[in-house]
């Protein structure tokens, strides 16, 4: 038995490729550099894989993952991934393999970086300090729950259904993660759900609030109803610490939240599963960013999220967290040369592509 650790990387589609090629660069680098006892290696997804191997994601795609201690994955989505075949998308895609490796922590650290305060839509006093995370169950809820479809009913009339279903256990161990998540920061939790409407968040609440007390007393944790939230984001981010969401709440309320950061582009994240009979936990580690097809190919993308990914993925699953402090500063000081991407781009900085961001980051880890 070796230490050594192993990461998966699915590239993915549209600009997933372009943004993992730089994480990639970077990853060697540092692995060559501090000596890391971590190897990595790529596995085929999406509509590459598809064409060859007729899955979106392989049955060895699969199996690596199951093996891997981090997967580093890139984007998913578009007009080529759109045009496969409906069941080929629902035998496997993004969503499955969450499902599949029960990755149902979604962490989503939201910082504003003072360097982007210029590329923000809010206002720089707004910005001042705001540093939280985003806890988002990830397994569960209205992305899963049965039934689900589209019907017709025996009248003629047709229906869409989704259906919002937590059980007390999903609620109590995403409630545990961001609990003692809050732990190692500010030890203030702030649960958000729609109790005043919904049963289901009537009862997120209970269990949530029932898990504080038995266990996190020394945690402080307030409810806030999901539409306030997403107000007091853009009022007044700076009052919160951890924010614990259901899974469709939490993806509606981190497009929002980027915006602090300055861009979708910036923002990394982290999917960790359950600890698995050895104790190392699944995880899979993301940009926020999504696909976007109408820049892909032209290498003008943001790298930042992938490359805030990775550092996440060396600080939570590769037992590399000076690497992870590292890189994180890197990336703070190629941000004051003000080299700038397309989407943080601001008056008097320097407009510069996918790869010379990467290697600006590069430069940085090279002078510390
Ligand atoms: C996200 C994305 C995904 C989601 C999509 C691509 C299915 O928006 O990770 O936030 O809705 O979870
Ligand atoms: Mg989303």
């Amino acid at each position: 038995m070796t230490n050594t650790k192993t990461v998966v990387i699915l590239a993915g589609e549209g600009i997933g490729p372009e943004v993992i090629a730089e994480a990639r660069r970077i990853l060697d680098w540092l692995v060559a550099h501090l000596d890391l006892p971590i190897t990595a290696r790529e596995a085929l997804y999406g509509t590459e894989a598809f064409r060859r191997a007729g899955k979106i994601v392989p049955d060895e795609t699969m199996a690596a993952l199951e093996g891997a201690d981090a997967i580093l994955f890139g984007a998913t989505g578009g007009p080529d991934y759109d045009a496969l075949p409906a069941e080929a998308r629902r035998a496997g895609n993004l969503l499955r393999i969450r499902r599949h490796l029960d990755l149902y922590a979604n962490l989503r650290p939201i910082q504003a970086l003072p360097a982007l305060h210029a590329a923000s839509s809010l206002k720089s006093r707004v910005l001042e300090g705001v540093d939280f995370v985003i806890v988002r169950e990830l397994s569960g809820g209205l992305y899963f729950g049965e039934p689900r479809g589209i019907e017709t009913l025996p009248d003629g009339e047709r229906r869409g259904v989704n259906t919002h279903l937590y059980t007390a256990s999903q609620i109590r161990r995403v409630a545990r993660f961001a609990f003692e998540l809050a732990r190692t920061r500010g030890r203030r939790v702030c649960s958000v759900d729609k109790a005043n409407v919904m049963e289901a968040g009537a009862f997120w609440r209970e269990e949530v609030s029932a898990v504080q007390r038995a266990e996190f007393a020394d945690v402080a944790l307030t409810h806030m109803l999901v539409d306030n939230c997403a107000m007091q984001l853009v009022r007044a981010p700076a009052q919160f610490d951890v924010l614990l969401t259901d899974n469709m709440f939490g993806d509606i309320l981190s497009d929002a939240a980027a915006m602090i950061t300055g861009s979708l582009g910036m923002l990394p994240s982290a999917s960790i599963g359950p600890a698995r009979a050895d104790g190392r936990r699944a995880a899979l580690y993301e940009p926020v960013h999504g696909s976007a097809p109408d820049i892909a190919g032209r290498g003008i993308a943001n790298p930042l999220g992938a490359i805030l990914s990775l550092a996440m993925a060396l600080r939570w699953s590769l037992d590399a967290p000076q690497a992870a402090d590292r890189l994180e500063e890197a990336v703070r000081a190629a941000l004051a040369t003000d080299v700038r991407t397309r989407d943080i781009m601001h008056e008097g900085g320097r407009l510069v592509g996918t790869g010379e961001m990467g290697s600006a980051v590069l430069a940085a880890l090279e002078t510390p």
